[in-house]
């Protein structure tokens, strides 16, 4: 599988990831079954994948145990583990970035994830009130400690990712970016491009939308997920269905399915450093992982980036 590395850092790992809020977090979706994570994570490595894409606020610690017990069987060296914080247990979740918790908040997901270092730590959202180059500067002491190899943030926008910035300390960033969502590319792109950030977008798959198993007629009531996300609102979901059938006979040149390719785009996007879909069962990864072994070419790449401006 394709290797990149993060920011300028040493830490080298698979372009595509894994992302792992289905794996144990149990305060954010229904219908989660630990043992499918286990399975779910298990698939990932045995594919070849390294990436692991946590955090504590998937399950309160649930996702960060459920991974250290799967490491347990692997070799630990050869897996890159990217987890977060923010959120504040002693205070109703509140986002806390002071340096103080995030020491605190990195010692806490070593000891769930059985490991004595991370190679990815985000501070997962900013909070209102801690000085971003505190904050980031509280990391890159652990970054030098040895407790973290790389620095990562999450959820700032441009203007917060250049505060944190302003030592050069940032290694990556993450944020919501996807075919349907793609403010990054005028926002954060040339900045992270001209300082050497790496960037991974979260929601590859828009949540699955993109996936090509949702259909025009598909209705949703108020006890769906759905109901007010806006990219299910009609006439943009039909917009995106549209677009998303567009991609079939491509997928069919290659005997593959629709995610499959478009997170074969992903692969060939030269702004994304790697990409992390997440999953609810193994099935799913083992699917998403063929993508890393599709190569599409540049007209069909840009066929693609066409087909969703819209
Ligand atoms: N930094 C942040 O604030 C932040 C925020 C959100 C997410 N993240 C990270 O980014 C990762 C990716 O985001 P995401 O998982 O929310 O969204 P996503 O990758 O866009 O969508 C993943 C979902 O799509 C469905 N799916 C995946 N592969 C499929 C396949 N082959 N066939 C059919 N359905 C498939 C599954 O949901 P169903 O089966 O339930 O439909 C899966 O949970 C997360 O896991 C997490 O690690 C970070």
């Amino acid at each position: 599988m394709e290797q990149i590395r993060i920011g300028k850092t040493n830490v080298v790992t698979t372009k595509l990831g894994l992302g792992t809020n289905k794996v144990g977090g149990h305060n954010l979706f229904d219908h989660l079954v630990d043992d499918d994570g286990i399975k779910v994570v298990q698939a990932a490595l045995d594919s070849g994948i390294t990436l692991l894409d946590t955090a504590f606020v998937y399950g309160l610690g649930q996702s960060e145990k459920l991974i250290g017990q799967v490491l347990r069987d692997y070799d630990r060296s050869k897996i890159t583990i990217a987890t977060k914080a923010a959120h504040d247990p002693q205070n109703n979740l509140q986002l806390n970035n002071h340096p103080a918790f995030l020491t605190q908040a990195v010692d806490e997901a070593l000891q769930r994830l059985q490991t004595d270092y991370l190679d990815i730590f985000y501070i997962h959202f900013p909070d209102e009130t801690t000085p971003k180059a505190e904050a980031v500067g509280a990391l890159q002491k652990l970054k030098e400690a040895g407790k973290i190899r790389a620095i990562g943030i999450s959820n700032f926008n441009l203007d917060q990712v250049k505060e944190a910035n302003i030592d050069g300390y940032v290694d990556v960033v993450e944020d919501a970016y996807s075919l349907v969502e793609r403010q990054a590319e005028t926002t954060l792109f040339p900045y992270l491009a001209a300082n050497d950030i790496s960037f991974v977008p979260y929601f590859p798959l828009a949540s699955g939308l993109l996936t090509g198993k949702y259909t025009a007629t598909q209705e949703f009531t108020a006890a769906d997920w759905q109901f007010n996300r806006p990219n299910f609102q009609n006439p943009r979901y039909q917009q995106i269905l549209a677009a998303v059938d567009q991609v079939k006979p491509i997928a069919g040149k290659y005997e593959a399915t629709v995610s499959q390719i478009l997170l074969a785009w992903y692969l060939h996007n030269p702004a994304v450093t790697a990409v992390i879909p997440g999953a609810r069962v193994a099935t799913q990864v083992l699917s998403n992982a063929k993508s890393a072994s599709l190569h599409l070419t540049t007209t069909e790449y840009q066929l693609i980036d066409q087909l969703f401006k819209f």
